[in-house]
């Protein structure tokens, strides 16, 4: 039976839905099971939160696969109390979702974060695969407020390309390295098939709902207000504005063919994204 923990979220979210697809044996790991709505459906779920390890143990017994999302906190002891009851329950393979940001900017914090979270999987003795994506198409979904109130978005972005990769696509490679053999001690560093710009970003999804939008290139100190303003905790806030200033510098957007690899096809695009989306932003 494989754990899925983030079964509420993007990534965990297609993890489910795929394994369930495959006719997989699936427990879902949530701290709220109201949250994952229609995901529910019939699979099993156990209550459990990663940050407090006396709920884990009932949550992953009898699991012998886990996917692990570490989001929302201190993310190398939510990975570590996962990877030690994961090792207690006799789990055999762990596939955590990292960042690229670990080995392509290894001194920023989020690099830092998730290192470390890697190496409390890494010492639990638990075979691992560490699936590495760089940014997300879905961060383009904390857009749909601005876009629905003001037609813009405003980032701190200038106009350097990321290649925003599809949830479903890091899910994939999550499954096929969760069910089939090959895939323990490997780093997979994943990426999107397209480098676009925020402002490419923000007209294509202007096209998809047929309204032109605006891109406004903002200060930091005025993305910081805002992000201060939605109320993100400061150290979260002082780590996106350092990838923020990253991803200006160009730096970390070299494509990587191991999804390719994986899968044996290209990446979803940005507007195969959209396709799936586009009410978010209506
Ligand atoms: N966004 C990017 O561009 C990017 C790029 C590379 C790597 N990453 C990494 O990807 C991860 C985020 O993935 P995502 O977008 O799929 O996340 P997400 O949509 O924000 O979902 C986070 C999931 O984690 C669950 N969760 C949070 N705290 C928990 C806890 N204490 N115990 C159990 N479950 C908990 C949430 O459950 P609830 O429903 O209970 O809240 C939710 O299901 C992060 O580690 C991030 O650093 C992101």
């Amino acid at each position: 039976m494989i754990l899925v923990t983030g079964a509420t979220g993007n990534v965990g979210g297609a993890v489910l839905e795929q394994l369930v697809d495959a006719g997989q044996p699936v427990r879902a790991l949530v701290r709220d099971p109201a949250r994952l709505g229609a995901r529910g459906g019939d699979i099993a779920v156990a209550k459990g939160d990663l940050s407090k390890p006396e709920t884990l143990d009932a949550a992953f017994a009898g699991a012998d696969r886990a996917f692990l999302v570490c989001a929302g906190g201190d993310l190398p002891n939510l990975a570590g109390n996962a990877a030690d009851a994961a090792k207690r329950a006799g789990v055999k393979h762990i596939v955590l979702l990292s960042s690229s940001s670990v080995a392509r900017a290894p001194d920023v914090q989020i690099a830092r974060w998730h290192r470390e979270a890697e190496a409390r999987v890494k010492a639990s003795g638990v075979a691992w695969t560490m699936l590495r994506p760089g940014g997300f198409a879905s961060n383009t979904l904390r857009w749909a407020a601005s876009i629905k109130a003001q037609g813009a978005v405003f980032q701190p972005l200038g106009d350097a390309r990321t290649r925003p990769i599809d949830e479903r696509d890091i899910a994939a490679v999550a499954v096929k390295a969760l069910t089939s053999p090959g895939h323990e001690g490997k780093e997979y560093e994943l990426t999107g098939p397209e480098a676009l710009s925020a402002a490419e970003q923000v007209a294509k999804i202007g096209a998809a709902i047929g309204r032109p939008l605006r891109y406004v290139d903002v200060s930091e100190d005025a993305a910081r207000e805002a992000m201060v303003k939605a109320k993100l905790p400061e150290g979260f806030i002082r780590a996106l504005l350092e990838a923020f200033a990253l991803i200006r510098s160009g730096k970390g957007e070299e494509p990587s063919s191991t999804l390719e690899q994986v899968l044996g096809r290209r990446g979803r695009t940005f507007d195969e994204w959209l396709e799936r989306h586009v009410k978010a932003f209506q």
